[in-house]
């Protein structure tokens, strides 16, 4: 299977090289691209060197399949053309999320949406931030149904790429000299603090991100008009994002009960013990591919109920990112 990497050097384009070396496709002619600030970086795949190369539109011609990672402006500008030549693009950026017509797929949890599609098609791979609450409420919506979602998030600055992780590190350090930490990437200092609000404001009260998490819910479970409420927020966190969720039920369940229809999903990791050493936290699941959620529990007095609240936590580079993406390529994967 002949494969590009678009934005092989960022934050997530390294995470796809890693888990597409441990994909269960056999054999792998990579091909690593990245803009002319990057050509000439060696890196590895399957313990060979590989030159980075600027991207170029010849230079996909022949392939398979495009895991582009290189922003909204870049796939706004050259995601239709790969596809045009056949190659299937994979891409992460939020360009052509809410396309009609583009499939908007979480494998766990959409996977019809990848059935008999041809080659040379585009599919959207979803937010972090969505993808991770869409995979704790399939169960759930698929057992009793879903009437709403509220979710409050907890997002690192890896969410930002490699841009955000250098900011959060400058600033501690200044922090550290006692120096003012100066805000580059955000528009007040990440470090010790937390920013509530992602990505462009929309003039109504929300951002983008928050838009993101509402839309991109709805078209995943073909429900368009689901209420989701979000409220997303930046922390001093590298890695993983987490998510305290909320969900209102089409019934009254018992905790119990929600766990079990939780327990055994795909991709996901229910924890059960009531244990502050025992909840998984982004720092305990850096790096790891799957899903993780706690503190399942009814409301305060309610032994059966319709609402339900968790604790979500997943690898916003992994999961909520390159994984997922991979996860489409061995779904649709042509060898
Ligand atoms: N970070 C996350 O958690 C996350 C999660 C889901 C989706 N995404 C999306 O994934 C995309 C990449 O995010 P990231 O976090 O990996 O960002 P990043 O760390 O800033 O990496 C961006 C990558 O794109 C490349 N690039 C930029 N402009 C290019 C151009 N004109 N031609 C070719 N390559 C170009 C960069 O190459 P150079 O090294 O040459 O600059 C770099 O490899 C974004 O659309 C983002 O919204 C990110």
């Amino acid at each position: 299977m002949k494969v590009a990497i678009v934005g092989a050097t960022g934050a997530v384009g390294r995470e796809m090289i890693s888990d597409l070396e441990n994909s269960n496709i056999n054999h792998i002619d990579i091909k690593l691209f990245a803009s002319p600030r990057s050509a000439g970086e060696v890196l590895t795949f399957r313990g060979k060197s590989h030159e980075v190369k600027p991207f170029s539109l010849e230079a996909m011609r022949g392939l398979d399949a495009c895991l582009m990672s290189a922003g909204g402006s870049f796939s706004r500008q050259n995601a239709k053309a790969i596809a045009d030549l056949g190659v299937t693009v994979i891409d992460n950026s939020s360009a052509w999320r809410m396309v009609d017509g583009v499939p908007l797929v979480v494998p766990e949890v959409n996977p019809e949406a990848l059935r008999g599609l041809p080659k040379g098609v585009i599919i959207a791979n979803p937010n972090c931030s969505t993808i991770q609450m869409v995979v704790a409420l399939k169960p759930l919506m698929d057992k009793f149904g879903v009437e709403q979602v509220q979710v409050a998030t907890y997002q690192s600055v890896s969410g930002t790429g490699q841009k955000g992780i250098k900011e959060l590190a400058t600033q501690v350090e200044s922090i550290f000299k006692f120096q003012d930490p100066k805000a580059e990437v955000y528009a007040q200092p990440i470090a010790y603090n937390v920013l509530p609000g992602i990505d462009v404001l929309d003039g109504s009260g929300h951002c983008f991100e928050e838009e993101k998490m509402v839309r991109e819910t709805r078209k995943i479970f073909g429900k368009p008009n689901l209420p989701v409420m979000a409220t997303t927020v930046r922390v001093p966190v590298y890695h993983c994002h987490s998510e305290a969720v909320s969900v209102q039920l089409s019934k009254p369940v018992s905790r119990r009960e929600a766990i079990e229809a939780m327990t055994g999903f795909k991709g996901l990791t229910v924890h059960t013990e009531d244990a502050h050493a025992a909840f998984p936290t982004p720092r305990g699941i850096a790096g790891d591919q799957g899903v993780h959620v706690a503190r399942v529990r009814t409301p305060i007095d309610a032994e059966r109920s319709d609402w339900l609240q968790m604790w979500v936590v997943a690898d916003n580079l992994k999961k909520g990112a390159a994984t997922n993406a991979v996860q489409i390529l061995e779904a649709i994967s042509y060898h």
